[in-house]
């Protein structure tokens, strides 16, 4: 089966299936998602994911299904799928209601969309060479406009900082906040490595707080590796010993290359040697073997 959706417990192909016109989702992207994968074919840190689910939710007053359904029709998605191991996106809008942009026009409606496809991680090539990372110009959105904390369906900032990433021949982008300081790439979380200490901004910058983060970090700190939550700018970055990236799809990839786009033309800055550094293999090591432990039950 390559991709099934749920629409509203309806199983269907991704070509049948279809979400009103005027759902607010679609309208304002006024929605909460969640992006999970599998493990031996079970969903990796889905409280956590859900948690973060119901915060984005409370944040923006837009009311859930019952949290056992959304994982109960999680489930029966993924086993009707049948794939080996399955990318999964929950998404909730506020439904459609009457039409309008105030939200009391939708009070206590919702709509669940669950999008499963087969898992296409990174390919091994990417992480033997590492990612190159634009320092894009477009600011990631500040807590006090539309928090980054929320993982909503409004995506506009990161794709505008995609664009620039890819105009530039590079394969993701960083987000610098107003004061200049670095926040997180479009998807995934930063890290850097300085003198043996793991550096990563913090999440009062603004920036999802996510998952993938927050497990590198305790494994990180049960490898007794040190790891600190400190604001820099890019440069630190670009001086570091190493950078990576985290998140759900990516794991722990490592950054070998910047391009500054802020700066008098594209400076293209190779991060220390230009190839993935000892940290981010280790931690990838380590963070597979809590998977194992976690999904398969033994090291
Ligand atoms: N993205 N920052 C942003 C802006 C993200 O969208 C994501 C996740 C992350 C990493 O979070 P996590 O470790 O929980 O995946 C950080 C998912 C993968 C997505 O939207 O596709």
């Amino acid at each position: 089966m390559p991709a099934l959706c749920n629409v509203e417990g309806r199983l269907v192909p991704p070509e049948q299936a279809v979400v009103p016109v005027l759902d607010r989702g679609f309208l304002y992207g006024d929605s909460v998602y969640e992006v999970v994968r599998t493990y031996g074919g079970r969903p990796f840190e889905m409280e956590r994911h859900l948690r973060r689910m119901e915060r984005t939710a409370e944040r923006i007053g837009l009311s859930l299904p019952p949290r056992e359904h959304i994982v109960s029709e999680l489930s029966r998605t993924l086993a009707a799928a049948q794939n080996a191991e399955s990318y999964a996106r929950i998404i909730v809008t506020r439904g459609e209601g009457q039409f309008g942009l105030g939200a009391h026009l939708a009070e206590g409606l919702h709509r669940l969309v669950i999008l499963v496809r087969p898992l296409t991680p990174p390919d091994e090539q990417v992480y033997a060479r590492g990612m190159t990372m634009a320092i894009a110009r477009t600011r990631r959105n500040p807590p006090q406009a539309l928090d980054p904390a929320l993982k909503t369906g409004n995506y506009l900032n990161n794709i505008l900082a995609l664009r620039e990433a890819h105009d530039a021949g590079a394969d993701d982008a960083i987000l610098l906040d107003l004061r200049g300081q670095v926040t997180e790439a479009t998807t995934s979380n930063v890290f850097f490595v300085q003198r043996g200490v793991l550096v990563t901004p913090p999440l009062a910058l603004g920036m999802l707080e996510g998952v993938t983060r927050a497990v590198a970090s305790e494994v990180a700190r049960g490898e007794e590796i040190l790891v600190r939550e400190e604001p820099h700018g890019p440069e630190a970055l670009a001086a570091a010993d190493e950078v990576f990236v985290t998140s759900t799809l990516r794991e722990v990839m490592p950054v070998t290359a910047l391009v500054f786009l802020e700066s008098s033309g594209e400076q293209r800055r190779a991060v220390a040697d230009g190839k993935p550094g000892p940290m981010a293999q280790r931690l990838r090591a380590a963070f597979r073997r809590y998977v194992q432990e976690k999904h398969f039950g033994s090291r």
